[in-house]
């Protein structure tokens, strides 16, 4: 369903949970990157009236989102910080295509596998995470994350028909495997 090419191994959730500090921090930049992403987006194609509501609706929950891993992160009196990047996003923004409606295709399909991994993702730390606090918070955004990368599929289907649009999908998703099998190993959600 969600279309990912590759489960998360199970070293990918010991070092989430031995470096449990250093995953929020990457998650409260992911929670902030995706309300940005999707008010750029906005910025970037303010001709296509189709994307305001449901991008405006998504960037208000990533915010919410936002917020709440910043309480947790509070909680824990751990300092919010800057963090580098995993090249995990670059890597996969490599790849867009140019020219219109692909450019825009491709940017929302990268967004909705972004979603898709942080959904596959915050299910082992819901599941998994001896911090019962912790792993009701990842339960609670199990939903809007999976939400989230329908509505972009949703989005991208506006723009060609919905075969078209699987088929790419599908080479960003081997795509999207083959990224994080080359990444070294980071306490980061995407890596
Ligand atoms: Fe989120
Ligand atoms: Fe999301």
């Amino acid at each position: 369903m969600l279309c990912l090419r590759s489960r998360t191994e199970p070293e990918w959730l010991e070092r989430a949970i031995g470096h449990t500090n250093e995953i929020l921090i990457d998650h409260a930049h992911c929670e902030r990157k995706a309300a940005s992403q999707a008010l750029a987006m906005l910025a970037r194609y303010p001709d296509r009236p189709e994307l305001v509501a449901p991008l405006l609706a998504l960037a208000r929950e990533e915010l919410e989102h936002f917020e709440l891993v910043l309480a947790i992160l509070h909680q824990r009196q751990v300092p919010m910080d800057s963090q580098a990047p995993s090249g995990y996003q670059a890597a996969l923004h490599a790849v867009v295509r140019k020219g219109m409606p692909e450019k825009l295709i491709d940017l929302l399909l990268i967004a909705a596998l972004i979603e898709a991994r942080s959904c596959e993702r915050f299910k082992l730390l819901a599941d998994h995470h001896p911090d019962p606090v912790l792993a009701k918070a990842f339960r609670s955004l199990l939903e809007s994350e999976a939400r989230h990368h329908a509505v972009f599929v949703r989005l991208a289907e506006a723009y060609q028909d919905r075969v078209a649009v699987q088929t790419r999908l599908q080479q960003l998703a081997e795509h999207e495997r083959q990224v994080l099998e080359q990444l070294p190993p980071m306490p980061r959600i995407h890596a």
